[in-house]
């Protein structure tokens, strides 16, 4: 028998709705494989709710939880307004675990909202770039601010390790082209390390052509002729823009995952929010965390589960077993059902 730790955070809002949801499913996918497999889950406060209880957003007993899982599955978190010193506990995670992959596939679905033929996965670097938290101000003698910096902070290492880890994943996956998003025409400094670290790392990948794309063209081709792309890796700002951009393209929200991955752990989490406009609703749709769970099981080296999930959240969706904002009228639990009904029957 193999058996996986789990770390959960269901966090604020919808958070809880849909991680529970995804909990029911990995029962299912145990229950019902070829393998002997077990999931253990410890569950951990993360959020404004952990705030509120706790005083803190990321308590140090949730870091020691996702320290000594095998991989995390997160939901949601609240900002909330206007209080001091609060930090952004996803921003935490990613830092104190040095996550510095961060990845969002788009991948077609079977549903009006989503383009066909579209394939893309975006690595998008997650530690520096124009996100360093380096800043500074100038004031006039009246205190009023007349300068605001930000330092676009790109190093050498951190660049190698993502695109390295892009190149990686084209050559796992037998695909034929990485894109390397940058605007280093104009910005030479930085993104003309990340070109030349690229140039560098691309060398070791023969088989692979790197293809250079200028980032405001990037957005624009997105758009146009989204079927060019397999693989882009970029620096932190143009990632998540573009991913943001990207996710649009196969359905929007409500379907759209991703992973923090670094070299010790892994969080995978949907990229909505809390969704205080509709939580308690059971309207959320499960489908986004339930996405991310199926990029945990891959990342857990259990490619059948994965590729069973992500069958079973098609065909239930083919089925028109949707949440009201793809349309359906289900319930997240009745969503749920359906896939896991899917998953036994197959
Ligand atoms: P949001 O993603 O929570 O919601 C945007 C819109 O999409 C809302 O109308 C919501 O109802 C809808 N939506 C989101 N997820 C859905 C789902 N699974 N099913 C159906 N509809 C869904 O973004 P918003 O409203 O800007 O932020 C709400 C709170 O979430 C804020 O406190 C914000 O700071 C936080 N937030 C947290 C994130 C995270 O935990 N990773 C990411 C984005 C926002
Ligand atoms: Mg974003």
């Amino acid at each position: 028998m193999t058996e996986y730790n789990l770390c959960i955070l269901p966090g604020d809002g919808i958070g809880p709705e849909v991680i529970q949801e995804a909990v029911r499913v990995l029962n299912t996918l145990a229950e019902t494989s070829n393998e002997i497999i077990e999931f253990n889950y410890t569950y951990g406060d993360i959020g404004y709710g952990a705030y509120q209880k706790l005083g803190n957003p990321l308590p140090e007993e949730t870091l020691e939880k996702v320290k000594t899982a095998d991989a995390t599955l997160f939901g949601a978190v609240t900002t909330p307004p206007n209080i001091p010193n609060y930090s952004s506990p996803i921003l935490g995670l990613r830092k104190h675990f040095d996550l510095f992959v961060n990845l969002r596939p788009c991948v077609s679905m079977p549903h009006p909202t989503s383009k066909d033929n579209i394939n893309i996965t975006i690595f998008r670097e997650n530690t520096e770039g124009l996100y360093s938290k380096v800043e500074h101000v100038d004031k006039d003698e009246n205190g009023v601010v007349t300068r605001a910096v930000t330092e676009r902070i790109i190093t050498r290492k951190s660049s190698e390790r993502i695109i390295r880890h892009a190149f990686e994943y084209a050559k796992t996956n037998n695909i034929s082209k990485v894109t390397v998003v940058h605007k280093a025409n104009v910005l030479r400094e930085t993104c003309g390390l990340f070109r030349v670290v690229a140039q560098e790392v691309a060398q070791n990948y023969q088989d692979i052509e790197m293809q250079e794309m200028l980032v405001d063209n990037c957005a624009m081709q997105l758009i146009r002729a989204p079927e060019q792309f397999q693989v882009i890796v970029t620096t932190n700002l143009f990632g998540d823009i573009l991913s943001d951009e990207a996710s649009m393209l196969v359905g929007g929200l409500g379907m759209a995952c991703s992973g923090n991955i670094g070299t010790d752990t892994a969080i995978f989490e949907p990229v909505h929010g809390s969704a205080p406009d509709i939580t308690g609703q059971e309207k959320a749709n499960p489908i986004a965390t339930l996405l991310s769970a199926k990029l945990m099981l891959d990342h857990l080296g259990l490619t059948n589960e994965a590729n069973k999930l992500e069958n079973a959240i098609k065909k239930a969706m083919q089925n028109n077993m949707l949440t009201p904002d793809l349309g359906g009228n289900l319930t997240t639990a009745q969503v749920t059902d359906n896939i896991i009904r899917i998953l036994k029957e197959s």
